[in-house]
């Protein structure tokens, strides 16, 4: 792994603010200390950020939301702009996560404005992309993800891509306890490296691509022992501190 390792904790929707508040007092003396070698996040729902922006006030580790909206302002109720995320101090945010593509309808033309009006206000995206077990089956895996990847390519250029992040989560490897075998991942991770380098080959060496799905301590060395796996994004194993902490401290040791 030659990019600074960043390791992502994705709460989902979980927590409340005593949860939060046991979660930060269990990280924070790990938070504050190391963590020289790895950057570290944690994205929380949106009620909450305020809390995490205190709370992690101490300590490098940065806060992020796992959605905004694909419009600037004005009369769109309940949601939520990457300026207003800007404003309380929020450094990131998720966009396109397959639960956000199938769950809330989300296109790849949604998901690319949202990156953009995000590295406008300076707040860095990570980009999910991924496929479903029928797309992998099918032997699309490649497409699918080049094609979304492209999706923003394509409207906003590679540097929001360079600030924030890239990851790779297949459909199937969320929350199944089943990840993708370091190789598996790895091809996908270096494919989507090429198709970062045909726009900017300079610029597709800096982006970070992460792994996300069933990470965990025990698969994480050997995920990020690979190549072009920079770090993780985390969901059920973030949502204890302490197991968040071992994988932050898996891609420390690389
Ligand atoms: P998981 O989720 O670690 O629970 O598989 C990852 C994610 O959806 O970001």
């Amino acid at each position: 792994m030659s990019r600074r390792a960043f390791v992502v904790a994705n709460w989902k929707m979980n927590g409340s603010y005593r949860a939060n508040a046991e979660w930060l007092e269990a990280a924070l003396p790990s938070l504050r200390g190391a963590h020289t070698a790895c950057d570290v996040a944690v994205c929380a729902p949106s009620v909450y950020l305020p809390q995490l922006v205190q709370g992690l006030s101490q300590s490098a580790a940065m806060v992020g939301a796992q959605n905004c909206s694909e419009f600037a302002v004005g009369a769109y109720t309940g949601e939520i702009s990457a300026a207003m995320l800007a404003d309380i101090g929020c450094d990131l945010v998720i966009l396109g996560h397959s639960e956000r593509r199938t769950l809330f309808g989300e296109t790849d033309v949604s998901v690319a404005k949202k990156v953009a009006l995000a590295f406008e206000n300076g707040v860095m995206p990570i980009l999910c992309v991924g496929e479903t077990l029928e797309e992998r089956e099918a032997g699309k895996t490649l497409e699918v993800v080049t094609s979304q990847l492209k999706a923003v390519l394509d409207h906003c250029g590679i540097m929001p891509l360079v600030a924030g992040a890239l990851a790779y989560e297949p459909v199937w490897a969320i929350g199944t306890g089943k990840s993708a075998s370091p190789e598996d991942a790895q091809a996908v991770h270096a494919a989507l490296r090429d198709a970062l380098a045909r726009v900017d080959a300079e610029a597709a060496a800096r982006v970070r691509i992460l792994y996300g799905g069933s990470v965990k301590a025990g698969n994480a060395p050997a995920l990020f022992a690979q190549n072009d796996i920079d770090g993780a994004l985390v969901g059920g194993a973030s949502l204890k501190a302490q197991d968040f902490l071992a994988i932050c401290r898996c891609a420390e040791a690389l």
